[in-house]
């Protein structure tokens, strides 16, 4: 891990806060941001942190941002939460495997849950700040070549389209906000071990430091748009 890790575009002394900190991009998020001289406060919040934040519990969601509002405002809040699978979810490889109550679960996951950090925690945001919330590339309509996977990705083209919605809302009131959607590339970690070829998978600690080198190369211009880890745009 690279040592002399530090974030150039949030000021001196910036508070972070890492929702879904116990995954493994989560963990790297924070332990790179905790070796950031720049960075005062790494905030990290899950399932099993306190206060919980659990996003199958939107009661839960909100009562966190309260708490947490005495911290505020933070400079860089990063949403790293997200479900593929579990014991009882698989990927659906074909529409006959769509079962109502995986899509419930994985669209309160990745979608709805998401949706209520936007309307809580948006408000603990500093103006100048940064929330970037982890998407994938199989969420983009545009690019989806081999089907399958039908909840995890419509589930995240949805959670696009709530990030494009926030981010044109908040350029009319807070211009200098950047608001996110990244694609973290195929990342080693529980998500993605039932299905990545092990070559093409990257270690989360790199994954992590080359995101937030794109974060912090990105302006809010580029505020409501799509980016993979490389930097490129993808389509919607
Ligand atoms: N890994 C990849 O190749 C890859 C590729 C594209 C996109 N992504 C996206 O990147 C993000 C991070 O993935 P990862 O690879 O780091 O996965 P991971 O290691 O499985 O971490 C998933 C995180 O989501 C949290 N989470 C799951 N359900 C939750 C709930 N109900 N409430 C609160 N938190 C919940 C987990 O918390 P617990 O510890 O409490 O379970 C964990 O912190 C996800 O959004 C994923 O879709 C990953």
């Amino acid at each position: 891990m690279n040592s002399s890790f530090r974030m150039n575009s949030l000021g001196e002394g910036y508070r972070a806060l890492v929702i879904g900190a116990s995954g493994a991009l989560g963990t790297a998020f924070c332990e790179l941001l905790n070796e950031d001289p720049k960075c005062s406060v790494v905030r990290e919040l899950g399932r099993n942190s306190a206060p919980g934040l659990d996003l199958e519990k939107p009661d839960s969601i909100a009562s966190a941002a309260v708490e947490l509002a005495e911290e505020a405002p933070y400079q860089l809040i990063l949403h790293a939460a997200g479900l593929l699978h579990r014991e009882d979810i698989k990927p659906e490889k074909s529409y006959t495997s769509i079962e109502s109550d995986a899509l419930q679960a994985i669209f309160q996951v990745n979608t709805l849950g998401p949706a209520l950090v936007l309307r809580h925690f948006l408000p603990l945001l500093d103006p100048h700040g940064v929330m970037a919330v982890l998407s994938a590339k199989v969420g983009s309509i545009g690019d989806n070549r081999l089907g399958g996977w039908y909840a995890y990705r419509a589930s995240k083209a949805a959670l696009n389209m709530l990030i494009k919605t926030a981010a044109i809302e908040l350029a009319r009131t807070r211009p200098h906000t950047r608001l996110l959607s990244l694609h973290p590339g195929t990342v080693v970690s529980g998500l993605s071990q039932p299905f990545r070829s092990a070559s093409a998978a990257r270690p989360a600690s790199i994954a992590a430091e080359e995101l937030l080198s794109l974060i912090d190369r990105l302006a809010p211009a580029d505020s409501g748009n799509f980016f993979a880890y490389t930097g490129e745009r993808l389509p919607w």
